[in-house]
């Protein structure tokens, strides 16, 4: 009988509170839904106020929209409630869709009931600027504002593309341990932990667990968290990242650049069709992601070299010139603005300017200082990048700058293959007709980005892969279980490491992986 008498509470009108409701809409939806009356909750992300009118501006989490609250249609209580309401306190609403293009999402709510659910006292992230620090000790707060959200929401497209598209290739989701006795990726960035009184380290990569998984399933893939303490703050180190690690049996290096390449299309194609107003939201300019669409270059670290140091061009450019032309052109564009800020200035300070043209100026004179701090940014880079690309040591494993001066020659991802033995993991097998290289691939994405992934064909002999741990210092004993897989039905096989943050950073052309990830953990950050 109670059970009976919930199931129809739930299909008819119900009160909640003092609101009479009928079921909860969602912002995402309401499009479909004009003309009707809706119930929606969620928090106000920003309020203006008129006489006897107020516009609440609501979202619930899969959108915003403008909510306009009057004594005529919510009543007095109703309009005193929105009047009254702070930043980000909880709300439950009734109202009507109404089309309006030009609204936020094209509609707009009429609003004919409103209560409050939780109050929110002076929220301390404003719509002022704010030092960066300062939002990432709030990141539990910060969440909710558009850009983290239009963010965490393309992560999230990411992620579910990611799975879709290797499920639906037939791998095999695994999931390898976190706690491990052995160094996959080197000793030097390794966390050290006590399991049980012996010394453990938390994973650097799923990788040879998920080459033990791929010789019982053929193609698997981890999909997890991974640590690596960098005791240094770059914009494109974290020390817990999460991971996505293919490894397909009787693969070579040359399907597992295809591999690569599709997966990464794949999930671009996602986010290009799925995510256009949170790309919109953040401002980010798709062509780059579109081209992407068309195949990746695929070059040995020879050519890279050759490329990195202007002894190559491509498609006409050389990298040294290009770096030289953008640096006169960028101080040109400097003069250029310094010139014009002083203008709007001396109008400011001039007088006689009404408030709105001052509030004009003023924006245009903040938007150039934005504009002007990222040339002098570039302005100091340049020059560094062209000395590292001038004295590039053949060898030498390429650092960020090099990945750089590379990639601004590409509207799209490249693949970087064959690399000198000595700087790549013990693990990948020697290109049989010049042993001097190791079968890794790095795909370097563009804009300055750099490596996303990292990946190539493992080792199956015995002798060299005993060789090479011998020789990067590792205990034999940790790899006994590695090596049976190539004493018993060893195969050709072949995978690679995509860093979800490095790809989110990327995507949304992010300054820095901190704000890819929901609570980011790094040197000097372990709260929130
Ligand atoms: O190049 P890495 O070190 O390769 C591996 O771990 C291999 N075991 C992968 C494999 O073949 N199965 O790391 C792979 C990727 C990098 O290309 C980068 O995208 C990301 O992981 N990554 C990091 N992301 C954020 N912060 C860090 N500290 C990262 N270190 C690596
Ligand atoms: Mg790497």
């Amino acid at each position: 009988m109670l059970i009976y008498a919930i199931k129809s509470a739930k299909k008819k009108n119900y009160l909640c509170g003092n609101l009479k409701m009928s079921h909860q809409s969602f912002i995402s939806g309401l499009k479909n839904q004009i003309g009707q009356s809706v119930t929606l909750k969620g928090w106000v992300s920003n309020k203006r106020e008129g006489k006897g009118i107020a516009f609440v501006i609501l979202r619930d989490g899969t959108g915003f929209c403008q909510c306009v609250v009057t004594a005529e249609t919510a009543g007095e209580n109703g309009l005193n409630c929105a009047q009254n309401i702070s930043l980000e306190s909880s709300v439950i609403l009734v109202g009507t869709v109404l089309s309006d293009e030009k609204q936020i999402g094209g509609i707009e709510i009429q609003v004919t009931q409103i209560e409050e659910v939780g109050t929110s006292i002076d929220y301390p992230i404003s719509k002022k600027e704010h030092g960066i620090e300062f939002l990432m000790d709030q990141r539990h707060l910060w969440l909710r504002s558009t850009r983290q959200w239009a963010i965490m929401r393309i992560r999230n497209t990411i992620i579910f593309s990611i799975h879709k598209y290797f499920q639906e290739q037939g791998f095999v989701q695994m999931d390898a341990p976190i706690f491990t006795g052995n160094a996959c990726e080197g000793t030097s960035n390794l966390f050290e932990t006590d399991f049980y009184g012996d010394p453990a380290y938390l994973s650097q990569s799923g990788q040879l667990y998920g080459e033990a998984m791929a010789m019982a399933m053929g193609r698997i893939y981890t999909f997890g968290p991974t640590f690596r303490a960098e005791k240094s703050k770059t914009r494109r180190h974290l020390s817990e990242f999460w991971m996505i690690e293919p490894e397909m049996a009787f693969y070579d290096i040359f399907q597992n650049m295809d591999c690569i390449e599709g997966m990464l299309q794949a999930v671009i194609k996602d986010v290009l069709a799925n995510c256009k107003s949170e790309l919109e939201t953040i401002g980010r300019d798709v062509s780059v992601l579109e081209s992407s669409l068309g195949d990746f270059p695929r070059m040995t670290y020879d050519e890279a070299v050759r490329i990195i140091k202007g002894e190559q061009d491509v498609n006409g450019v050389n990298s040294i010139k290009s770096l030289e032309d953008e640096l006169a052109s960028k101080q040109t564009k400097l003069a250029e603005i310094d010139a014009e800020v002083a203008d709007k200035e001396s109008k400011i300070n001039g007088g006689g300017l009404k408030k709105g043209e001052i509030n004009f100026f003023t924006n245009k004179v903040n938007t150039l200082k934005q504009e002007k701090s990222d040339i002098e940014e570039d302005l100091r880079n340049i020059p560094q990048w062209i000395n590292s690309a001038r004295t590039f040591e053949y060898g030498n494993d390429f650092g960020g700058s090099d990945e750089t001066v590379l990639t601004r020659l590409f509207d799209r991802p490249v693949m970087v293959y064959d690399w000198p033995h000595e700087v790549k993991a013990f693990y990948l097998k020697r290109n049989p007709n010049d042993s001097r290289f190791a079968r890794g691939v790095d795909v370097l994405a563009p804009e300055g980005y750099g490596e996303i992934v990292g990946g190539g064909e493992r080792e199956t002999n015995v002798e060299s892969l005993i060789e090479k741990i011998k020789e990067h210092d590792l205990p034999m004993s940790e790899f006994e279980w590695y090596l049976d897989l190539r004493r018993f039905g060893s195969v050709p096989h072949s995978g690679f490491g995509l860093g979800l943050e490095r790809m989110v950073t990327w995507v949304c052309k992010l300054k820095h992986v901190r704000e890819s990830i929901p609570f980011p953990r790094m040197y000097g950050r372990l709260k929130p």
